[in-house]
């Protein structure tokens, strides 16, 4: 369905975590935006005001559990920040897709989906595309870095032989869930047990990433390896979700590769930190493509996860709402990029973010 054209593009939120309150502080200021209803699967968060709960002025969308009566509020897309895997916000996509509205996910794994599940991505594609709506995973990384911009990047390139990337982010101002599903706060005992066990995950998404940027390159991958190396607090550090005491997790280097013919074609390092005295650590990101015509590009300081992942999901609102119906990918849609807004209130909305 699209936006009519007297007015910008209306919204349901599902999912009202950071994600959810930092796009609708964003969307506040974006004339034309309309955020119509909003849902979640938390009972405490039920029967507040949206607007309230995202710090800013109350905008009288009051937060339901009731998803039906939240997709039956006339829309044109709804926006999924739960969790981050495929087959977890699969129901919220389809349901979106039944009451004929596009949909945008933070799912990392649904950036490409086809490599978590092929079937129930292939299902949600024809599903969609019967319906007329487009469907989209997105987000900062995966999303931007690692995929967008990546590519990007490889426009003035002519080969890509070899890719590398780093990554230095300050994962802070996630939500205790994200920093403890990512490796925050463990002994380093328990950081490996979970990493064994599968609990604990680092950042979810290079995989799809990876699988994307080949795909486009014209590669296929046919491995793919991961490592951790956990970094331990030797003083105790607090942020606004969590307290970590010295002999705990503050931070931690995951280093993955994508395997082409048994070399890697495209790795990364990426170290999260919350403490950033614990390694001097510094928010930077690197591209590098190694080929015939070899371009490195480094961005200082690195883009602000949260900051940064609101935007992609708010700058592409319009572009999948244009977009072919399907499940599509970063690599199918033009460039995003910000309407004109009133960046003076901005300013002050951007604060502690
Ligand atoms: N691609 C990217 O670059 C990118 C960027 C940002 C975020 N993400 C991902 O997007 C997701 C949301 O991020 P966030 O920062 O908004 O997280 P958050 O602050 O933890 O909020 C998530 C919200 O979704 C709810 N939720 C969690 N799992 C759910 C499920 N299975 N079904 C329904 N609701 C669920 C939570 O409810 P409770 O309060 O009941 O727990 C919480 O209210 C995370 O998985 C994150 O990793 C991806």
């Amino acid at each position: 369905m699209g936006a009519p054209e007297s007015s910008g593009p209306r919204v349901i939120l599902c999912g009202v975590g950071g994600v959810g309150r930092r796009v609708t502080r964003l969307l506040s200021f974006r004339p034309g935006y309309r955020i119509v209803a909003a849902y979640t699967r938390n009972r405490d968060l039920a029967g507040q005001d949206l607007g309230r709960l995202a710090g800013i002025e109350p905008n009288g969308v009051i937060v339901t559990t009731d998803r039906d009566a939240a997709l039956r509020q006339p829309a044109d897309i709804v926006i999924v920040a739960t969790t981050s895997f495929l087959r977890a916000v699969a129901p919220e996509l389809r349901a979106a897709v039944e009451h004929n509205l596009n949909a945008i996910t933070t799912a990392e794994e649904a950036a490409f989906p086809w490599l978590t599940d092929e079937t129930l991505t292939d299902e949600l594609d024809q599903l969609a595309q019967d319906r007329g709506v487009s469907l989209l995973g997105v987000g900062l990384n995966p999303g931007f870095i690692f995929d967008a911009l990546l590519l990007t990047a490889t426009g003035p390139a002519w080969d890509a032989r070899r890719i590398r990337i780093r990554r230095v982010v300050d994962v802070s101002r996630f939500s205790a869930t994200i920093q403890r599903r990512l490796g925050i706060g463990f002994s380093r005992e328990r950081f490996e047990a979970g990493v064994r066990a599968g609990t604990i995950f680092g950042h979810i998404g290079f995989p799809q990433s990876f699988h994307l940027a080949a795909k486009c390159l014209g590669r296929t991958l046919d491995d793919y390896r991961k490592s951790f190396e956990p970094v331990i607090a030797e003083r105790p550090f607090s942020n606004d979700f969590l307290t970590v005491q010295p002999g705990q997790t503050v931070a931690f280097i995951q280093r993955d590769e994508g395997v082409i013919g048994g070399e890697p074609w495209i790795d990364s390092e990426f170290i999260a930190f919350i403490d950033p005295s614990a390694g001097d650590f510094v928010a930077q990101d690197s591209i590098s493509i190694q080929g015939y015509n070899p371009l490195n590009l480094t961005i200082r300081p690195g883009c602000q996860p949260q900051l940064g992942s609101a935007a992609m999901v708010a700058n592409s609102i319009p572009k999948v709402i244009a977009a072919a119906p399907g499940f599509r990918t970063v690599a199918d849609l033009p460039p995003l990029c910000p309407p004109p807004t009133q960046s003076d209130r901005l300013a002050e909305a951007a604060r502690n973010w």
